[in-house]
């Protein structure tokens, strides 16, 4: 079991390991993301969290980073790369990955034309 020291963690990249997610290179995605925070000596400002399912397996495999509140779409070991480049280089494009983000407070889904919209999880009552 580790306790790290998290003061001073600016971002935290929580990489989803559940099945869906593992089947489309979950576990190379990770060790990706891990390894490129580690070549760009990110090691105390990014930490990760490797998580179970978030919920949004047709796009597998979900990155989020907060505190942006990014979601991601991370289809490869390179767009994983990518989502941690972006921290030092804000050139970086990756708005096709994205699959929602947080604005006033609320979370905004982003190319609506590409994803899957999913289930509601809000009901309609009959009266
Ligand atoms: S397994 Fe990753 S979102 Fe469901």
């Amino acid at each position: 079991m580790t306790t790290w020291n998290l003061t001073g963690t600016k971002k935290h990249v929580l990489i989803c390991n559940g099945s869906s997610c593992m089947r489309k290179e979950g576990e190379e995605i990770t060790l990706a993301i891990r390894e490129e925070i580690n070549n760009l000596e990110l090691d105390e400002q990014i930490h990760t969290s490797r998580t179970k399912c978030n919920g949004r397996c047709k796009d597998a495999c979900v990155v989020i980073v907060y505190p942006e509140g990014n979601w991601y779409s991370a289809t490869s070991p390179e767009v994983g790369k990518s989502i941690i480049k972006s921290h030092q280089d804000s050139s970086i494009d990756l708005q096709r990955s994205l699959i929602y983000d947080f604005e006033n407070g609320e979370m905004l889904a982003e190319n609506t034309t590409d994803r899957i919209k999913g289930i509601s999880k809000v009901t309609k009552r009959e009266d």
